[in-house]
């Protein structure tokens, strides 16, 4: 910090500053001190985030390390249609992929209440149209009872899913008796990381298939022989190789772009004084960084907020008050402790969304803000474990309307697309091939 103060008083010698900027630097000052005082290192850099190909501050998994070749065969299989071969109708062969409920113009999340992949009919602009295919039954769609999380800064995350059911290691180190007995997380015994082992699971669930044929019939045989080379060739065309370069993949999608990142990196004037503000209050009297850490914002905590179910919208398929997922980490445990207990997500570019919460109970990024800041909880069903952190903030409407100001603009990277493939190897339309989405993306 003292070294960023004495170059913007240096600058202002010798290029005279205006009283404008001279009153920025008492807020970036006031927000550096704030940082500082949270931060595990004692300076602001522990929250920046790593550069594109930068993966050494990456939890990776050990059997599964990046390499750029890995990174660039997952972004292509993230977004391949062509995987689609399980889907439970002919009409849904090959018509959607991981990208139909992780849209990038979304921050990674559907652009609609409920991610719906196969079953599922339309994109609209970015993923805000979707809507249920009327050939298909409600228990035969592939929809969850729970927002997707968005796929950012999942780098920074050991064990996955709004839950943390997903690794072997870490928030699931005894909790070995649970796995496979309410959750369909059997694949925890593999002892891989959350987002290895998500994946796996992720493509049989999402209705996925991969193997020698299907890598050659698109071309992606040589991809994998080139990244997999150390995998028997019997086991190198597989969902287990397909979920690994996946997962490198989705380490990668980190939003280093946003203002508030360029303002960590030294440059003062790229948050609004707005944003500025409401960082402060991020850092401090809002107690945000209470549970939102480190530098993918996100936590590997579980807490209670008390937030409305995905059916309570009245808008969701295929969920209901049963719900496992109502019960957040206590319904993958079993524990009473862990009732209604939910993993912290990340925040970077939310304003795309916009269904805020596991049951997407929030429509605006202020009401959000609104909710933390009353700490009322809105869930009747929930009744025990509310965290110690959810308590009234007494912030005022202008200190709400500034800290909304820094979660939709400071914390928002408006170049995502580069985490996009232009074009993928079967040469089918992305992140969705139904007929609908094809006129609507202008593939046909
Ligand atoms: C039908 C919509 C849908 C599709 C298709 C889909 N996902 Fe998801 N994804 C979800 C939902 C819902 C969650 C949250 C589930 C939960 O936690 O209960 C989620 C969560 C995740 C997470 C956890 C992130 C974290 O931080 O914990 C990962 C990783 C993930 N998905 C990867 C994928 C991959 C890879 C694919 C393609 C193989 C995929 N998803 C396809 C709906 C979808
Ligand atoms: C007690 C810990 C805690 C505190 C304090 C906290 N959060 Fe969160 N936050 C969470 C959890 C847990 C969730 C997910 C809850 C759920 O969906 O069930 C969440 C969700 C969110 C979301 C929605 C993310 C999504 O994927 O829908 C936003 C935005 C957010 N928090 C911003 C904030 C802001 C701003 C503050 C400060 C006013 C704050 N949080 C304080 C724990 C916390």
């Amino acid at each position: 910090m003292k070294l960023l103060l004495k170059l913007i008083f240096f600058s202002c010698i010798f290029y005279s500053c205006t009283s404008e900027q001279l009153a920025v630097s008492e807020y970036d000052t006031h927000l550096m001190q704030n940082i500082e005082r949270v931060s595990p290192t004692g300076d602001i850099t522990s929250f920046i985030l790593p550069e594109d190909g930068d993966y050494t501050p990456l939890k990776q998994e050990p059997t599964n390390p990046m390499t750029p070749e890995k990174v660039a065969l997952g972004k292509l299989l993230f977004f391949e249609t062509g995987l689609g071969a399980d889907a439970v109708k002919e009409v849904g062969k090959f018509t959607y992929s991981c990208g139909t409920c992780h849209v990038p113009a979304k921050g990674f999340m559907p652009g609609t209440v409920q991610g719906i992949a196969d079953g599922g009919i339309g994109f609209g602009l970015d993923g805000e149209s979707r809507a249920r295919f009327h050939l298909y039954e409600e228990d035969e769609l592939d929809t969850q009872g729970a927002r997707p999380l968005s796929l950012l800064n999942a780098g920074f995350m050991t064990n996955t899913s709004w839950s943390g059911a997903f690794g072997a290691g870490y928030a699931n180190e005894g909790t070995e008796d649970q796995w496979g007995v309410n959750t369909p997380t059997e694949v925890n015994h593999l002892g891989l990381a959350g987002l290895e082992s998500q994946n796996i699971e992720g493509l049989h669930l999402h209705r996925m298939k991969f193997n020698r044929e299907i890598a050659e019939e698109y071309g992606y045989k040589e991809m994998y022989d080139n990244v997999f080379s150390e995998f028997p060739e019997e086991e190198r065309y597989s969902l287990t190789t397909t979920s690994f370069a996946i997962s490198a993949y989705i380490r990668s999608l980190l939003p280093n772009q946003a203002p508030f990142q360029n303002w960590l990196k030294g440059d003062m004037t790229a948050m609004t004084i707005k944003e500025k503000r409401g960082a402060i209050l991020f850092f401090d009297k809002a107690g945000c960084v209470n549970c939102h850490k480190g530098p993918g914002l996100n936590n590997q905590n579980f807490f209670a907020i008390g937030v409305k179910d995905l059916y309570e919208t009245g808008e969701a398929f295929a969920t209901g008050p049963d719900d496992l997922r109502n019960l957040g980490r206590g319904g993958f445990t079993g524990k009473d402790e862990d009732l209604y207990k939910f993993k912290v997500p990340q925040i970077y570019n939310m304003k795309d969304s916009p269904f805020y919460f596991h049951g997407s109970s929030k429509r605006s990024l202020k009401e959000v803000v609104e909710y933390f800041n009353e700490a009322v909880v809105e869930n009747e069903n929930v009744n025990k474990n509310i965290s110690a952190f959810f308590r009234p903030l007494s912030l005022t409407e202008e200190e709400v309307e500034d800290l909304t100001q820094f979660l939709e603009t400071g914390l928002f990277d408006p170049n995502l697309n580069r985490y996009m493939p232009t074009e993928i190897l079967s040469g089918k339309c992305f992140p969705n091939n139904d007929v609908l989405s094809q006129v609507q993306m202008g593939c046909e």
